[in-house]
């Protein structure tokens, strides 16, 4: 005879607005099924954590997964989709490390006529996570050309918060063969993304983007947009912002590209670990090793409420323009007490608005004002509103679980807030 089960307590989660970066707040419907899966899985009296990976019950789990993903981003047959471990930041090596086997594999005599040197790596660094992405990659000894770094750019203050035009950027010449450009979509610390429709792969120089494979980092944007996948060669991300619990992390990746790195070894490509080789994940569909098994049933579970239930990635791209759109009316309406962190408008991300606090007409962020602003929100059960350490300031993160209702108690808040403050350097 089991415990008698706890009831489920909802009070206060149902009063809670989670604007976390990330991990960030998910359907209550989906956590409620998932609750249940967790406990007996679909009549199997077996939590989902407690059956075998390599059962057919789990087969169903993940294969439903990865077609309700397909439909979703209309991921074209030739593109593989892999569900592997070790987050976006295990992506930074891996996604080079794959790309670099793949280009020796295909160009066998590159690195000999080259003396040496690898392929040169294009990264476009408009924030944080590119620019640990490149710092991983000169780690590891690669030969990694900063392509951009918005920090330099014109009016740029060495701060992130704008991205230079296309027309500035230092590509490497298409006949050099690069491995790769590498760019991240949405700039989860930062604010930044890059403007609707995405990454202007279309502005490349013809013969780069024919020839080169583009590497996306969706990590904090991805399905709240459309994403052309075959403009792409690989485009990852961790699931913890808009997909599911932190643990599992996609890779939709060109099979042409998933290559066997020994292969590669004796014409200058990398040595990888096994755990990191894509071909290992393709060949066994994900299932190599013990895969996150919670992590992608959950995130299955969103996949299936956004396409069934919430009219798919243009239903999120709508709830998405909206929900932003009234945060940084908000913002620009405050009369520059709310200032915004990212100074080109067209660069603000419509998932982690960021913004500093300043006394009127001082245009200076005061820390003081920002928790004060911080703990109004607690008061409002406005929660995770602080912006990242490395940054400061406020950054509301507005990703797909967040209501448009949710979105309108912030605004109301914001709103309030900067009233208050006026009042006070009229007082
Ligand atoms: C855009 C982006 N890339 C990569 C990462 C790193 O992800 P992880 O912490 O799963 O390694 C994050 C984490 O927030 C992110 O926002």
């Amino acid at each position: 005879m089991s415990a008698p089960p706890p009831t489920l307590d909802l009070s206060q989660r149902d009063q809670t607005i989670n604007l976390g970066a990330g991990p960030s707040s998910l359907p209550t419907s989906v956590l409620l099924t998932a609750a249940q899966g967790i406990l007996d899985h679909d009549g199997t009296g077996m939590g989902l954590t407690e059956l075998s990976h390599r059962s057919g019950t789990f087969k169903k789990v993940i294969e439903k997964a990865e077609a309700d993903l397909r439909a979703l981003l209309a991921i074209p047959d030739d593109y593989a989709v892999l569900f592997v471990q070790g987050g976006g930041t295990e992506q930074f090596s891996a996604t080079a490390l794959n790309l670099l086997a793949a280009h020796a594999v295909h160009n066998p005599d590159y690195v000999r006529n080259n003396n040496g040197q690898g392929p040169p790596c294009d990264y476009v660094v408009t924030g944080s996570w590119t620019s640990k992405a490149v710092k991983e990659a000169r780690r590891l000894g690669f030969n990694a050309n900063v392509a951009v770094d918005a920090r330099k750019a014109e009016g740029a203050d060495g701060k992130f918060g704008m991205i230079p035009e296309v027309s500035t950027w230092n590509l490497s010449p298409a006949q050099s063969k690069p491995a790769f450009l590498y760019y991240c979509d949405n700039e989860t610390v930062d604010g930044v993304e890059f403007p609707n429709p995405g990454f202007p792969i279309d502005r490349l120089p013809k013969e780069y983007r024919d020839t080169v494979p583009i590497v996306a980092d969706c990590s904090s944007n991805i399905l709240s947009r459309p994403i052309d996948v075959a403009a792409h060669s690989l485009i990852f991300f961790g699931a913890q912002k808009n997909v599911g619990p932190s643990g599992v992390t996609v890779v939709i990746v060109r099979k042409s590209l998933v290559v066997d790195p020994d292969l590669g070894v004796e014409h200058g490509g990398p040595r990888i670990p096994t755990t990191l080789v894509y071909k290992n994940m393709l060949d066994n569909a994900s299932l190599y090793n013990t895969p996150p098994m919670f992590a992608i049933y959950a995130s299955g579970l969103v996949f299936d409420d956004l396409l069934r239930n919430k009219g798919g990635v243009q239903g999120a791209t709508e709830r998405a323009q909206q929900k932003s759109r009234l945060v940084y009316d908000a913002i620009d309406a405050s009369e520059g007490i709310l200032i915004p962190t990212v100074r080109q408008p067209g660069a603000r991300s419509r998932m982690n608005v960021t913004f500093r606090i300043a006394r009127p007409g001082t245009a200076t962020p005061d820390e003081a004002l920002e928790d004060r602003f911080a703990k109004r929100c607690a008061e409002h059960h406005i929660v995770q509103v602080k912006g990242h350490r490395s940054v400061g300031g406020i950054r509301t993160s507005l990703y797909n679980a967040v209501t448009v209702e949710q979105v309108q108690k912030l605004v109301e808040v914001m709103r309030a807030f900067v009233q208050e403050v006026k009042a006070e350097a009229q007082a």
